[in-house]
């Protein structure tokens, strides 16, 4: 392997130890523990999961947690009316809508019933408006986590040719936002862009998350590029892999991120920072 691994498992950790202490001093100099609201709705077990790891390492970092889950049968009204009592409780400086949600409840809907003060996901309409006039407040926790995994390599933003594979709302274009505000040149490829490998070979930095197993093949990557792969999905032997043919591409890059072990601790480590930053700014 030629490339240098981008380990966001450590990166993480790193993160989650400082939050720890910042979350302590917060509630010594203000009496105020940040607190996060975490809502599920249905059984969905990929999602208990992802729920469950969120809490432990909030817990772990003196977040308080109040946890919500809900059965699948739960109205779009029951949900709504539980995100106005969390808005109100002054314990709550950030709330969690897990994604995604039962088809009978309209997503947009309940995402824009959160506080735009409590948004510890970014995902509020006003959150992305922020980003997009390039001063944002809560920032979406997978992208944020992104941006640091590229500042950890020390390679800069600033100048470099970003290409950002997929345009999901949660990731690839708020990721894209976040690297023009960082003065990257940015393109945004997807199932319709032309000579899609020719694009990527341009990218000093690839981003991916397109949802397909081991898309990104060794061929579509530029000598040495930092290449950061945001994809979870099984391959046909059952384990986990990502976005990008990890092997063969590794030889080529200069940096790359592995997963497990990548994109995923950082974006649970981004969901607590923007915790704690929520309950410094109402603390005041
Ligand atoms: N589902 C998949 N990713 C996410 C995320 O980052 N936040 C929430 N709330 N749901 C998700």
């Amino acid at each position: 392997m030629g490339a240098r691994l981008i380990d966001g498992k450590a990166l993480a950790q790193q993160v989650r130890d400082r939050l720890a202490i910042d979350s302590a001093a917060v509630l010594a100099k203000t009496g105020v523990k940040p607190g996060l609201a975490t809502i599920l709705v249905g059984d969905d077990p990929a999602s208990h999961q992802y729920v469950k790891s969120k809490q432990k390492a909030c817990e772990a970092a003196g977040i308080y947690i109040d946890d919500h889950k809900l059965p699948a049968s739960t109205t779009q009204a029951e949900l709504l009316s539980l995100i106005e009592k969390m808005n109100a409780d002054p314990k709550i400086h950030g709330i969690l809508v897990q994604l995604p949600l039962p088809k009978h409840i309209e997503s947009r809907v309940v995402l824009e019933a959160v506080s735009p003060d409590k948004d510890a996901d970014g995902f509020h309409p006003y959150n992305f408006g922020r980003l997009v006039e390039g001063n944002p407040v809560f920032e979406a926790c997978t992208p944020k986590g992104v941006i640091k995994m590229i500042e950890s390599t020390g390679v800069g933003i600033e100048g470099k040719r970003a290409v950002v594979l997929g345009r999901s709302n949660i990731v690839g274009k708020p990721l894209a936002l976040m690297l023009l505000q960082r003065n990257a040149t940015v393109t945004i490829c997807h199932s319709k862009t032309k000579d899609l490998p020719g694009v990527c070979r341009e990218a000093d930095l690839l981003l991916v998350a397109i949802g397909k197993a081991k898309f990104v093949t060794a061929d579509m990557v530029k000598e040495g590029a930092v290449v950061i792969d945001v994809g979870t999905n099984r391959w046909t032997d059952g384990k986990l892999c990502g976005d990008v043919d990890f092997e063969p591409v590794s030889q080529k890059a200069g940096w790359i991120s592995p997963v497990p072990g990548g994109v995923g601790p950082m974006t649970i480590a981004m969901l607590l920072a923007n915790t704690v930053e929520s309950a410094k700014r109402m603390a005041g």
